[in-house]
């Protein structure tokens, strides 16, 4: 079985797109959401936190997992890695690498903006990473704290959700004209797509603000899942024993209340059960 884990609901702009084209595994998906956000919190307490998780899918039968959390990615992932697992029996991944390893072909002025929580803007893995695959990239994060709450409460829906779109948005354009891609590097981002297309199509002559020419805007779900189908190729002994097609839910809030958000976040009716971890 596959485990897709995330603080909240995030995870599951990365599993739905996973499930697109390798619908034929299982799934068990956890959302750490009585905790969420991580992203405003510290190092030990992000590690603690998916470590948890981490333990918990794996005594549930799975042996693959995807961080689909660019802050336990960013936090977490590399110690988990080295400290924690045996990798003979469980493999977990992260959403950074994959999603770093296609920006070099996507940008013509080779600045780049990434939109993050503070955890990741913090820790610098964007940058880091993304100056691995080309030295001569300029990378400028935005920190969006705001974000992942709004979306957590579906308040990213409505309209006073605009302004700290706008707000963070404009800060980070206004540091560096020149950025063509922008990164949604926090998975819960993909969420508010329609506003962010919306902020850019609306200022794209201010000349402050963008250099009247087109921002790409990057999601990681399509990415991360292509990037997966190639691990699988790579690693047929991931996951054994799993093609059921089955996908369970699990969190740590309520399960009637993810169910409901979560259904609408897939566009399909699911169930969810609680758990504690
Ligand atoms: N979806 C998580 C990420 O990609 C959100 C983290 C949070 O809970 O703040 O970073």
């Amino acid at each position: 079985m596959i485990g897709v884990f995330d603080s909240g609901y995030g995870g599951l702009t990365i599993l739905s797109q996973i499930r697109q084209i390798l619908p034929e595994y299982d799934y068990l998906y956890l959302g750490d959401n009585a905790r969420a956000p991580y992203g405003t919190r510290s190092f030990n307490v992000i590690y603690e936190y998916t470590l948890q998780a981490v333990n918990y899918l794996h005594q549930q039968g799975c042996n693959l997992i995807i961080l689909a959390c660019n802050t336990a990615s960013a936090k977490a992932l590399r110690t988990i890695q080295q400290r924690d697992i045996n990798p003979n029996k469980l493999r977990v991944l992260g959403v950074i690498r994959p999603t770093v390893e296609v920006i070099p072909q996507r940008t013509q002025t080779k600045h780049i903006g990434v939109l993050a929580t503070p955890g990741t803007v913090a820790s610098e893995s964007y940058v880091i990473e993304l100056l691995k695959q080309d030295s001569s990239l300029t990378v400028t994060q935005q920190a969006c704290p705001m974000w992942v709450p709004l979306i957590e409460s579906g308040e990213h829906l409505y309209n006073g959700a605009n302004y700290f779109v706008d707000k963070y948005l404009t800060e980070l354009l206004s540091r560096d004209p020149l950025i063509d891609t922008i990164i949604l590097g926090c998975t819960h981002y993909p969420l508010l797509l329609p506003k962010i297309e919306a902020f850019l199509s609306s200022h794209a002559n201010h000349p402050s603000l963008i250099a009247k020419r087109p921002i790409s805007v990057i999601s990681q779900g399509s990415i991360v899942a292509d990037s997966f189908a190639d691990y699988l190729r790579r690693h047929p002994e991931f996951p054994q024993d799993s093609k059921g097609g089955t996908c369970h839910f699990l969190t740590t809030e309520s399960a009637s209340k993810f169910a409901e958000s979560a259904s609408l976040f897939l566009s399909e009716p699911i169930q969810a059960h609680h758990i504690e971890l």
